[in-house]
């Protein structure tokens, strides 16, 4: 079978290189091999290299050069938070850790590992809308609360969060705020001393930087242990030869982020509402997951009345159209997932929910091609489990 064409909408699993960063990786491979710790000439010039890149990502977040710390990304940089935050306050007798229930796996397994060690964790419910209300936190979090951790914008459902309320209400208790941004950078303005946060992560795949490139920023002053020990890179906070090439191009990526923010936001906003109008209005049964006014502007999760998430995705994937069922961690598995299960939705709606995530290459002809091939597809797969019965669309989260 040949393909008209292929369309990638999930965006929020990975993204696609800028052309410009690619240049950068490719040359920064190429001519910058040195070892940026080493004191010669060519460990100087990758040390450069890495400086630069620094000062991108800073002004990205609106962070101090001096407070990025560079990870493999987006998964190490929230175990860093967490751990680090956790071993560093333990010998104060804080031991207790919140995060919303709507977290990354990332941030969930690593609250899992700590709660084996005797770390006491509490999550933070949500309800339909997707939104940590700030009150529950205040409910929550003790004087013997370490750390805070709810991310800036989710990945399955995109809403965004009120860090910056939910940072004071941390901070009353005397508790450190991280927040996963990861989902947020290049999608809606990220800017550290706006949120009030005192750690946060971000991963330059997200944004069309390449992977295994990532940073925490620690805002100056706060009392962290490395997770990764061994030399005294990156100011003796995180130890491992850096990924010269990788950060290079994260740091243009960085700046093509702060360039076309604005833009690209009005740009994929207007695609993501005309493919949610169009899917809502052409396919009966179906109905948008999560507070739809407060969302990065990619990302709509919906629900298909009487179908199986990954038969759709499957039948999709045949017709050239990627989309995902949540989270990139569980899909090829049937588990439902664990934010709409969080958001108390009921079990048909956490395994009929499709993720579509659009970003920079996205089409106006792309959208109008999914919402051409949806409502064939999914009549097909409701006529073979011989399904008639459906509930009236609706617009928002219910
Ligand atoms: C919200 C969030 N946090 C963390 C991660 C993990 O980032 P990385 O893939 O760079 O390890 C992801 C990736 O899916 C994410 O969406």
């Amino acid at each position: 079978m040949r393909l008209t064409m292929r369309v990638y909408f999930d965006y929020n699993a990975t993204t696609p290189l800028a052309p410009e960063v690619l240049e950068a990786v490719i040359a920064t491979t190429r001519d910058q091999f040195g070892n940026a710790s080493s004191v010669h000439h060519f460990g100087q010039r990758a040390k450069a290299v890495l400086d630069e890149a620094r000062s991108s990502v800073g002004a990205l977040i609106h962070a101090d050069p001096s407070e990025v710390v560079y990870t493999s990304g987006g998964t190490e940089s929230d175990n860093f938070a967490i751990r680090g935050a956790a071993d560093a306050l333990d010998p104060g007798g804080r031991r207790h850790l919140i995060a919303s229930a709507i977290e990354h796996e990332a941030v969930l397994n690593t609250f899992k590992a700590l709660a084996r060690r005797g770390w006491r964790t509490t999550l933070i419910p949500v309800d339909h809308s997707g939104i940590v209300d700030p009150d529950r936190l205040r409910e929550l979090v003790t004087k013997d609360t370490a750390l805070v951790s709810v991310m800036q914008a989710n990945n399955e459902i995109g809403t965004i969060q009120p860090i910056a309320e939910l940072a004071a209400i941390a901070h009353e208790q005397g508790a450190l705020m991280h927040t996963d941004a990861v989902q947020a950078v290049g999608k809606i303005p990220v800017d550290v001393r706006a949120l009030g946060v005192d750690l946060l992560s971000l991963s330059a795949h997200k944004f069309n930087g390449p992977k295994g490139a990532g940073v925490l920023w620690i805002k100056r002053g706060t009392r962290m242990q490395p997770i990764l020990t061994g030399g005294k890179h990156e100011r003796s906070r995180r130890a491992g030869t850096e990924n010269v090439p990788a950060l290079a191009g994260m740091g243009v990526a960085a700046r093509l982020a702060i360039d076309k923010l604005a833009s690209e936001a009005a740009r994929v906003g207007a695609l993501r509402d005309r493919l949610e109008e169009g899917i809502l209005r052409a396919v009966p049964g179906t109905s948008v997951n999560g507070e739809r006014s407060r969302r990065v502007p990619n990302t709509t999760n919906i629900s298909f009345d009487r179908v199986e998430a990954e038969s759709l995705l499957i039948a999709l994937d045949l017709e050239g159209i990627a989309v995902s069922t949540g989270s990139a961690c569980s899909s090829g598995t049937l588990e439902p997932s664990h934010v709409l299960r969080a958001m108390g939705l009921p079990t048909h709606r956490t395994q009929n929910s499709l993720r579509f995530s659009l970003g920079l290459f996205s089409t106006q002809e792309e959208v109008d091609r999914v919402v051409e091939v949806l409502p064939r597809l999914v009549q097909k797969l409701r006529a073979l489990t011989g399904t008639t019965k459906l509930t009236k669309n609706t617009k928002v989260f219910s």
